[in-house]
């Protein structure tokens, strides 16, 4: 199918990069027009729609507006993630936060950890095997959850369906993959006892109340979706992550972002990266 050469005025990227970030907070700066216009040309196409101004109806005043937003998101966002994405941040969360945490809790013996904008689940259900192997044999008295959320259905589903192509588990040892995957018609399907500490639900960023939904979290994970956001949309974010951490919580966010609401949260050097620390209850 020919993609749509149908050119997008400056009032309508204008309109669409509205509709983009009152929903999500994305912002696409002025140089990233053709970005925009090259993702969605081949919506164009699929719809048949002539231009972008019915598009703009058909997104914003149209029956399936939902549906089409979904559909509209997974083509201009990028849901790259990994098993075990950056290990050094990884190592510093198991091997300097987790015992520190374990031993703080040990008496209530519960964990609550956000990972927030994790994508088909890699980020999440990694954290659930370094949290089971650090407890070990402890592991059954405890109660661990671990929530994954996510604005994309589509890349929701993947999470909670558990399975993913050998392409997806080829960076982890041959300990871990048989260790915590069965493979099952091609695929490799996280187990049970993994599964079963990690659930997921549908949390746009932007929407205070949905992002408060899940009370109170140790450790809070979001990484390389607050790159796409504006200044304002940042700062939201984390005004949200210093309200839903416990005191003694820590804050983890993507190599290449900052922090900055500097009086929220102190950052820690760690070996590689920078764990976030709370400093301050209310704002
Ligand atoms: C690059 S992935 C990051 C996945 C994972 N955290 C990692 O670092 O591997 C970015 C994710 O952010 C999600 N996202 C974008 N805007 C969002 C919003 N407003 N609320 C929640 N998730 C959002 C996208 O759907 C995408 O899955």
């Amino acid at each position: 199918m020919p993609i749509s050469t149908q050119k997008m005025s400056d009032q309508q990227y204008a309109s669409l990069r509205k509709i983009i970030y009152d929903r999500s907070g994305i912002w696409f700066a002025d140089s990233k027009k053709y970005l925009l216009e090259s993702r969605l040309g081949e919506r164009l196409t699929e719809l048949e729609i002539d231009d972008y101004d019915q598009y703009v109806v058909f997104l914003t005043m149209g029956p399936y507006r939902e549906d089409e937003f979904q559909v509209m998101f997974s083509k201009i966002t990028i849901n790259e993630t990994s098993f075990f994405r950056n290990q050094p941040q990884l190592d510093v969360f198991e091997k300097n936060v987790l015992p520190g945490l374990i031993e703080a809790r040990r008496d209530r013996k519960t964990l609550r950890i956000w990972s927030a904008a994790c994508s088909s689940g890699q980020e999440p259900y990694s954290l659930a095997i370094m949290v089971r192997r650090t407890l070990g044999i402890r592991a059954m008295d405890w109660a661990v959850e671990i929530i994954g959320t996510d604005i994309s259905d589509r890349v929701l589903k993947i999470a909670k369906s558990a399975r993913y192509p050998k392409s997806a588990i080829g960076n982890m040892s041959y300990d871990i993959q048989s260790r915590h995957f069965d493979q099952k018609d091609g695929e490799f399907e996280i187990k049970p006892d993994i599964r079963n500490m990690v659930h997921f639900d549908k949390v746009n960023l932007k929407d205070r109340l949905a992002t408060g939904r899940h009370g109170k979290f140790d450790v809070i994970f979001c990484r390389n979706v607050m790159i796409y956001f504006d200044d304002n949309m940042r700062k939201q974010c984390l005004e949200t992550f210093n309200k839903q951490l416990a005191d003694d919580g820590t804050l983890f966010i993507g190599h290449s972002e900052t922090i900055i609401n500097r009086d929220q949260f102190t950052p820690r050097a760690e070996p590689q990266s920078f764990a976030y620390v709370k400093t301050k209850r209310e704002f």
